[in-house]
């Protein structure tokens, strides 16, 4: 089909992340035009529902009037003031107490961005300031984990442990070192319970730590459920188990709660639902539902008393985005915060979260599916060519991909990461009955592409 005169304008001016550029050209873009509710609309003014919330992050939907309204007053009242060199601004102090207030460990100060990436990278640089600090240079190796996301900058994507991510681009950094997945379904030995895999994945951890040398390890960073590694959640006591290790090696532990931050897992922290307690916290996307860009990272006071120290010797803190605790965004972030507390938005959240957990895990049966899996208001539908032998589609069938063609002709928008796992994260304000209606969307998608990959014979070893 041709494509349309905006599609064929999107293909000559922009670059888009994660798509295979050369096809793309044929395919050409989804244009969204408008949002309301869960829902998005194209150009031609058919509604989709979003099943990915954007990209894991508008848990309160589209059109919000609230938040609207939020960022127009502040907007008209100081479109922007920034927090260089002791300036200040009320909505960035209130956003960081509120940040305090709300935080599930002990935090000491804030750190304002604007991306993910530019969380963890900041994470990153303070945990070397701090073994500086300390008198500790030979501690500043990073430890994340294979299939982890932390993002795409040139340390974020170091951290990040997705081939895609790395290769030709000439990252990892040195330093920057990653430890098993843990993901049961693919790496769990035969008959190893989710225990037994933990204490297996902490083992390693351990032994890992040790080779390198307990003195050279400055961090580790985790999400509480891997995202756009293909939602991952990790064994039965995992990160018990994992902080155990840590604290042992004096390992700083980063919770990246980028994408659970805020609800998705039922608690408004990632680390909440899976009881671990880290030293430092990187938060974005659903801090201000996603209506302006605005990150944080929430650091505890021996990180604090550590930049005093280097920030005295060195004369300044030489570190800072010009956009970082922009106030319009920060006025938003506080607004959507309200929100959540006020409309009991996770609480109400984590009510429906059986009723997705149980429509997903029902796809197991379908003959595609190798593994569905999830928690909270987060799922991952991994297909396979081979239920028995979990033997995936070959890479260039692009089956996860077409999946979600048959998805968006079905009116639901979903991603395909990792391979051809489905990924599944709607907007936070989702009801029971929308949710019935995502899953009868995609198993309409699911079914279709089994006739396909049938018809075309792609499910050949
Ligand atoms: C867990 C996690 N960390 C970091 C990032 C990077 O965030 P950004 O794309 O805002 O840089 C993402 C993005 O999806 C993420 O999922």
């Amino acid at each position: 089909m041709p494509l349309s005169n905006l599609a064929a304008r999107d293909v000559e001016t922009l670059v888009h992340p994660y798509i295979n550029l050369a096809g793309f050209r044929e395919t050409g873009p989804l244009i969204i035009e408008r949002g309301k509710g869960i829902y998005v609309y194209d150009t031609e003014g058919r509604p989709y529902i979003e099943g990915m919330a954007g990209l894991w992050c508008t848990a309160l939907g589209y059109g919000n009037e609230e938040l609207v309204e939020a960022a127009a007053a502040q907007m008209r009242k100081l479109s922007f003031a920034h927090l260089f060199s002791g300036r200040s601004h009320d909505p960035a102090i209130e956003l960081a107490e509120k940040l305090k207030e709300i935080a599930p460990v002990l935090i000491s100060k804030v750190f304002f961005c604007n991306s993910g990436s530019e969380a963890n990278d900041t994470q990153v640089k303070l945990v070397w300031y701090l073994n500086n600090a300390r008198g500790k240079p030979q501690k500043k190796k990073i430890i994340s984990r294979l299939k982890a996301y932390h993002g795409v900058t040139v340390v974020a994507a170091s951290l990040t442990g997705l081939v895609g991510n790395h290769r030709d681009f000439d990252v990892p950094l040195p330093g920057f070192i990653h430890a098993g997945c843990p993901h049961h379904y693919r790496f769990a030995r035969d008959s190893e319970s989710e225990e037994e895999f933990a204490t297996r994945l902490a083992a390693e951890l351990d032994a890992l730590i040790v080779k390198e040398g307990p003195d050279t390890i400055a961090a580790f960073i985790a999400e509480p459920v891997m995202g756009a590694g293909g939602v991952i959640v990790p064994p039965r006591t995992y990160f018990q188990k994992i902080m155990a290790v840590c604290a042992k090696h004096d390992v700083y532990v980063i919770s990246d709660e980028v994408i659970c931050g805020f609800g998705r897992l039922g608690t408004l922290f990632g680390c909440e639902k899976l009881g671990f307690k880290p030293q430092a916290i990187s938060v974005a996307k659903a801090l201000s539902s996603a209506y302006l860009p605005i990150a944080a990272v929430m650091i505890p006071e021996l990180m604090y008393e550590a930049l005093l120290v280097e920030s005295k010797k060195i004369g300044v803190f030489g570190h800072g985005f010009t956009y970082g605790g922009h106030p319009v965004s920060a006025a938003v972030a506080l607004k959507a915060i309200e929100i959540y507390a006020r409309e009991r938005i996770i609480e109400k959240a984590a009510k429906r979260a059986p009723l997705f957990q149980a429509l997903l895990a029902a796809l197991n049966r379908h003959p595609l599916v190798g593994e569905a899996r999830g928690l909270g208001l987060i799922g991952g539908v991994e297909l396979v060519a081979d239920k028995a032998a979990k033997r995936p589609f070959n890479a260039a069938k692009g089956v996860g991909a077409q999946t979600v063609r048959f998805a968006e002709q079905e009116g639901l928008i979903v991603r395909v990461v990792a391979g051809d796992v489905l990924t599944l994260a709607p907007p936070l304000v989702i009801s029971a009955v929308e949710i019935e209606e995502l899953f009868n969307r995609l198993i309409r998608a699911l079914d279709k592409t089994l006739d396909w990959v049938t018809r075309e014979r792609l499910g050949q070893a």
